[in-house]
């Protein structure tokens, strides 16, 4: 038989599908790997898409998305950053990696660099090396706040960089950049010619501070911002995401998107559409039950002496595991074995978090509480060496 694909037999395997794996084998595991929403969809959008099923939403739609629902997108984009998009300016997609493969597929070519975090979420690298393109990670380091810092990413420019990635809020950082970083990556990205994939699935969910789109700054299209619902509003599963761009890119975007899936699901974008316009009251409900959560398990962790990194916005946090003497995939893997706590090794984000755990507290309170608690006995008890 012949070989695979040599390019894609080199994707990195994700850390965190790895542990959600094997978690899933343990019925009483508490949870704390995947970033997900614990609340279920609201029943407003649940009813909505089952309505839209009756009504015949059972075809193909525009590639781009039901113009309905590109108009919802329209509104809520001035609504909230003021910002003027066009209908041709926007596509509906399988969830937000589905925006992000396909902006790649539209600028890039393969060899191309692209500049990504160092901490990312793992499946930035896991895209570009399925399209053949070279990642080269720019450092976002604890001491400037998980923020990018400019003689960094300089150093890392050639001739073959096309684009850098962003993601504010971070995952799995919590970082929120402020308008001095973003005007700083715009005045760079103009500089060095680059595109900007900027990944926003987090805009909603933000304590402090605020979103700063660069969409807001794109003079010339250079932009390519990536938002969705699935953290929004709990519809992770219904996958729904969206990117807004120029013309140009969205009508190419518009022809890759006939080759993956054609449109995204029907029934899906018409609960989307309920989400963006129905009742909102969701959305500031879910942030503030994040926050409360985000300030109690800081708090324990401070608590027993363990450095945890406090977090702005989305909904994950840093943990430094230096002192339990293990690499992150080895503690994750015995923290799940012995104490049945599931969490992110920090490795899977880059080599910079090595040294860290990443857990995600939109976990449901009391179980989210209790896992950090064996988190940190776990530590403690490795601390002393037993
Ligand atoms: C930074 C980031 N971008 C995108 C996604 C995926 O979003 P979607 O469910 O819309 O594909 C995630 C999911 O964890 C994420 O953390």
């Amino acid at each position: 038989m012949k070989q695979l694909s040599n390019v894609r037999s080199i994707i990195p395997e994700s850390g965190i599908r790895k542990l959600q794996m094997l978690a899933s084998t343990i019925p009483e595991a508490i949870r704390l790997e995947t970033g997900e929403p614990d609340a279920n969809t609201p029943l407003n959008i649940c009813e909505a898409a089952a309505k839209a099923s009756y009504e015949g939403h059972t075809k193909y739609t525009a590639v781009p998305g039901y113009i309905s629902l590109r108009k919802a997108i329209q509104s809520d984009l001035k609504l909230n950053y003021g910002l003027c998009v066009e209908m041709d300016e926007i596509i509906v997609a399988s969830g937000a990696v589905m925006a992000i493969t396909e902006a790649l597929l539209a600028i890039a070519d393969p060899g191309d660099e692209i500049l990504i975090p160092d901490p990312a979420w793992p499946v930035y690298e896991m895209v570009l090396m399925t399209q053949g393109l070279v990642p080269v990670h720019y450092r976002l380091d604890a001491e400037h706040g998980f923020t990018p810092v400019l003689s960094d990413l300089e150093a890392r420019v050639t001739e073959k960089t096309k684009a850098i990635m962003i993601n504010t809020p971070g995952n799995p950082t919590g970082a929120v950049f402020g308008k001095d970083t973003i005007v700083m990556l715009m005045d760079f990205a103009i500089k060095n010619d680059l595109y900007i994939i900027s990944d926003e699935v987090y805009d909603s969910i933000i304590y402090e501070g605020k979103h700063v789109t660069p969409k807001a700054y794109d003079n010339d299209g250079r932009v390519i911002s990536i938002m969705g619902v699935s953290k929004k509003y709990a519809m992770t599963g219904w996958r729904i995401g969206y990117a807004i761009a120029s013309k140009q890119i969205i009508s190419l975007m518009n022809k890759i998107q006939i080759t993956l899936i054609g449109n995204a699901t029907s029934v899906s974008q018409k609960a989307a559409e309920e989400a963006i316009t129905g009742p909102q009251d969701f959305v500031e409900k879910a942030r503030l039950s994040y926050k409360d959560r985000r300030d109690k398990v800081y708090e324990l962790f401070n608590k027993a002496g363990i450095k945890a990194f406090y977090p702005q916005g989305a909904f994950y946090m840093l943990v430094d595991i230096s002192d339990a003497g293990l690499q992150s995939e080895e503690f994750a893997l015995t923290l799940l074995r012995e104490e049945k706590v599931s969490v992110a090794p920090g490795g899977t984000f880059g080599n910079s978090t090595d040294h860290m755990i990443r857990i995600s507290y939109a976990t449901e309170e009391a179980a989210l509480l209790e896992g950090v608690r064996r988190i940190c006995t776990f530590i403690q008890k490795h601390r002393k060496g037993l």
